[in-house]
């Protein structure tokens, strides 16, 4: 079999995928690189937004048309997958494998049956499956957690990934040592919320560490860079600050997800914290942490959201100084409290509000990031950048970057690098050697560089 996935959506979708991934790969499928090389198709959904579930849509609608054409098994996994607006959707575009978030163990059952297979449980053992670590790669995600025990009246994932379920962790630590044996340098702790790790459905878990524990256990590995994500504010504790600003390994790096500035709506979104709490984080995090790069989560539009709310949103992100910010249109998503009790907000409204706040973000990450014009930073390399002749990968803050090959530094790696560039997405910069100064710079071999450095005859 020739199996091939694609993955939309999170972080969590990407391990998912990975999981999957090696699960096909031990019941000897061959992951083949297109759907047109593939007998067996499976897209990893997301359902967090509504664009999302429409990329799906059509994506099933294209396969659909294949399988009239050729034998072409097709699968649908992930978050989508678990509602009934994909279930329907699987009805219509004829698909084959259905596995929500919580069956993906399921895949091998599904392979064996000869008929349409629907895999919808929360099955525990997940949790017990480790997929193997990825030769080669210098970056790794590690799942800690699954689940979700809060009920921000906009969100999907409580419905589609169900509740809590913290990993043990022997378990994680033994990942992380495979990941570590396959070389491994950066890993990212990833949960729905992962502050709240060890305390499934309110209840502490006997022999379980706290989530700042367990970050210093992850710390103390020998694992270069820890970071995590994503967390909720509610759940945020000093301790995780202290742990971050006491542990060298784990990069000074939080991702904070607000959604909005404003008590009011807050209160209707149910996050179950206010403005001023969520200051006091802030406050602790840049304490601890005083080179913190900060990131959030923003939704414009929440259904009742004015002018004055949307105000305080922008306040609150000139009070904290984001680095950057993923921000969203609030998109109604049946299933979820908000798309059942309130009213939406009409469309021009949140996408002139949401222009604002991505003006606000710019500003900020333009300035943010020419403060780190002349400064060295530790850059993880994963490879050849889009330009030729360079290199791309990121900070310990996560900015992205990019600096010239350099002689005497491989194409992916951990190299130091001054920092000469900055623009609102990103920073360039030289990789410098071990006497902190720029390593000379490979020579390209472009006609055009050629012909300025004299190397070639000018024509
Ligand atoms: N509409 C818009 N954005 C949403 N998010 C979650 N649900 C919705 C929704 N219904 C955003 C939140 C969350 C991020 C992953 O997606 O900001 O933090
Ligand atoms: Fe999308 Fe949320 Fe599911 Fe991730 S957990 S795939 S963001 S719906």
């Amino acid at each position: 079999m020739k199996a091939h996935v694609i993955t939309y959506g999170c972080q969590m979708n990407e391990y998912d995928t990975h999981l999957v991934e090696s699960q096909l790969v031990s019941f000897g499928a061959d992951m083949v690189d297109s759907v047109d090389e593939a007998d067996f198709v499976l897209i990893n959904t997301c359902a967090v937004r509504g664009k999302p579930v429409e990329k799906v849509r059509t994506v099933l609608g294209q396969l659909r048309k294949q399988k009239a054409q050729r034998p072409l098994v097709v699968g649908m996994m992930g978050c989508l997958a678990q509602l009934e607006e994909g279930q329907q959707m699987a009805r219509k575009f004829e698909v084959d494998v259905l596995l929500g978030p919580g069956s993906l163990l399921d895949i091998g059952h599904a392979l064996e049956a000869n008929e349409r297979f629907w895999g919808l449980q929360f099955k525990n053992e997940l949790h017990e499956h480790i997929p193997p670590a990825p030769q080669g790669r210098l970056q790794a995600h590690l799942t800690i957690m699954r689940g979700c025990d809060h009920h921000c009246t906009y969100c999907i994932v409580p419905t589609t990934r169900g509740p809590q379920v913290s990993r043990s962790p022997d378990d994680i630590l033994r990942e992380l040592d495979m990941q570590l044996a396959a070389g491994v340098q950066e890993v990212t702790l990833l949960g729905q919320n992962v502050n709240a790790y060890g305390v499934d459905g309110g209840a502490k878990l006997a022999g379980y560490p706290s989530f700042a524990e367990l970050l210093r256990m992850v710390g103390r590995s020998g694992v270069k860079r820890v970071k995590f994500t994503t967390s909720h504010p509610m759940n945020f504790t000093e301790d995780v600050a202290a742990a971050i600003g006491e542990t060298p390994a784990i990069c000074e790096f939080v991702h904070l997800p607000v959604q909005s500035g404003s008590d009011r709506v807050l209160r209707r979104m149910a996050r179950e914290y206010n403005r001023e709490k969520y200051l006091t984080h802030i406050a602790q995090i840049k304490r601890h942490i005083p080179d913190v790069v900060l990131f959030t989560d923003i939704i414009v539009g929440f259904p009742g959201e004015t002018e004055q709310d949307f105000q305080e949103t922008l306040s609150l992100y000139d009070e904290v100084g984001y680095d950057s910010a993923y921000m969203f249109i609030y998109s109604p998503r049946p299933g979820t409290p908000s798309y059942k009790h309130f009213q939406d907000l009409p469309r021009e409204l949140k996408t002139e509000r949401l222009q604002r706040l991505v003006a606000k973000q710019k500003d900020w990450s333009m300035r943010k990031n020419a403060g780190k014009v002349g400064t060295v930073q530790e850059v993880l390399f994963r490879g050849d950048a889009y330009t030729e002749g360079f290199l791309e990968g990121h900070t310990r803050g996560s900015h992205a970057i990019v600096a010239p090959k350099a002689v005497g530094a491989d194409s992916a790696g951990i190299y130091q690098v001054r920092v000469e560039h900055a623009t609102p997405h990103n920073l360039s910069g030289r990789i410098l050697g071990p006497d902190g100064e720029p390593l000379p710079e490979l020579p390209r071999f472009t006609p055009e560089a050629a012909a300025v450095t004299g190397a070639l005859p000018m024509a």
